[in-house]
């Protein structure tokens, strides 16, 4: 198995182009099967997810045809409505296909996600909506069986705020007969970046970034081009590293205006941040100050970034309280900090970051993806070699990611 080795203690300077968003990437990827001509995407980000996603889609008789961040995506003879456990549960995002197939072909058999690292993450509120759109939905050995004749618009309203639970209905209801109402909405920029794509594929949606979301079911849809959005977490990843180790970096190939709630965080800690159309620009010239952070749906916080915050955190000056509300187990960097020399008690969903002059080098494992983002922000700061385990779970979610940060200062080497 691979690991990531970091000679930790120097600061990141330089520039880094930020790549295509994970997060909008998959959804947009799983839309392909709502048509039967060609989606054409571009900056999509080299990812183990997006590699997941195109074998999800090829066993169902997708052609997909990648050649660098383009990736064309071809559902006209699709011969399988299946998503198996093998590959859905390695990557939840799987679901995102049930919407799709369900209202494209009247049919789906997909794969229950089940465990998940960061908490229990059920998937009660894609059935509920697509109940409500008409959908028979049986639960049948681990399996969401799914059929309908057509699915027929209906007005949703979402338990709590759920993003591929949002995209899932609004990607179903394209298709769907009449108008749906998706209420309580998720409204992160990657749900407005796939109802772009759906958009120019021809589906009628109104209100998407907002918490009602309106679409009016079309007859079919039809090829497209999209260029996907920016990943504002990788972005923001880059962004803490150079505060913690009291940097200086440029990113470009940004999207600042959907990052607010992390660049606040960050000028809160002490950091210089310049913005424009595409780049941003971070200067940390002295020890971060601790900042106390809250998760929540955007715009608020993203629990995306509460790893990375939490890294910045302990070696800060003075104590951050970061509260997670939106998953009740994501705290399992925590103990791998503390072996790393950070000060951190958790009572409940809420941890205490206490910050310490320095953080020293060790052994650790990565347990969950933004996870293992935290891990490397702290071996970058950490005194010595650290070495980080199980960096799948990186490469789920960052594309290339110790070439970048060695672009930028960091001495980090991949050893098997
Ligand atoms: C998405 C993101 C993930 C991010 C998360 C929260 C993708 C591919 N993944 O995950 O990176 O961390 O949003 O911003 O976009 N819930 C239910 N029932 C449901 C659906 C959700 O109880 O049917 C709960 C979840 O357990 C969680 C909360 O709602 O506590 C939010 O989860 P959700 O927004 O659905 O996360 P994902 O879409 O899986």
């Amino acid at each position: 198995m691979e690991r990531l080795r970091v000679d930790g203690g120097g600061p990141l300077r330089g520039s880094v182009a930020v790549s295509g968003a994970k997060n909008a990437a998959l959804p947009i990827l799983a839309a392909g099967l709502l048509t039967a001509e060609t989606l054409e995407l571009s900056n999509v980000p080299a990812l183990l997810d997006v590699s997941t996603m195109l074998a999800l889609l090829g066993r169902m008789g997708v052609r997909t045809r990648r050649e660098g961040a383009k990736v064309a995506i071809d559902a006209s003879q699709v011969d399988s409505l299946e998503a198996p456990y093998d590959l859905v549960r390695t990557m939840r995002a799987s679901i995102l296909v049930l919407g799709p197939l369900l209202a494209r072909f009247g049919q789906a058999r997909v794969s229950l996600p089940g465990g998940c690292a960061i908490g229990q993450r059920p998937v009660d509120q894609h059935i509920r909506g697509l109940q409500a759109m008409g959908a028979q939905i049986s639960i049948e050995h681990g399996y969401v069986v799914a059929t309908a004749s057509r699915l027929r618009g209906a007005r949703i309203v979402t338990d709590m705020v759920t993003v591929t639970g949002t995209e899932n209905l609004m990607m179903a209801a394209t298709l769907a007969e009449g108008e749906t109402v998706i209420e309580n909405a998720a409204r992160e920029p990657e749900v407005v970046d796939l109802a772009d794509a759906l958009v120019a594929m021809g589906a009628r949606i109104e209100g998407a970034g907002s918490d009602r979301v309106v679409i009016q079911g079309v007859a079919r849809l039809g090829g497209a081009s999209h260029r996907v959005m920016p990943d504002r977490i990788e972005a923001g990843t880059f962004l803490c590293a150079a505060a913690a180790t009291t940097g200086e970096v440029t990113l470009s190939c940004v999207l600042p205006d959907t990052m607010d709630a992390t660049l606040d965080k960050l000028r809160e800690a002490g950091a210089t941040i310049e913005v424009g159309a595409d780049w941003i620009r971070i200067a940390m010239t002295r020890r971060p100050k601790a900042v106390n952070l809250r998760t929540a749906p955007y715009p608020g916080f993203a629990t995306d970034m509460q790893a990375q915050l939490m890294a910045m955190n302990t070696v800060a000056e003075g104590t951050g309280v970061v509260t997670e509300t939106i998953f009740e187990n994501r705290f399992m960097h925590v103990l791998e900090l503390q072996r790393l020399g950070a000060d951190i008690a958790i009572e409940g969903n809420t941890a205490v970051v206490r910050g310490v002059a320095g953080l020293s080098g060790a052994s650790v494992m990565a347990t969950d993806l933004r996870a293992s983002a935290g891990l490397v922000i702290a071996a970058l700061v950490a005194e010595g070699y650290t070495e980080i385990d199980r960096i799948y779970h990186l490469d789920r979610g960052y594309e290339r990611i110790q070439e970048k940060l060695a672009g930028l200062g960091a001495r980090i080497h991949r050893v098997t």
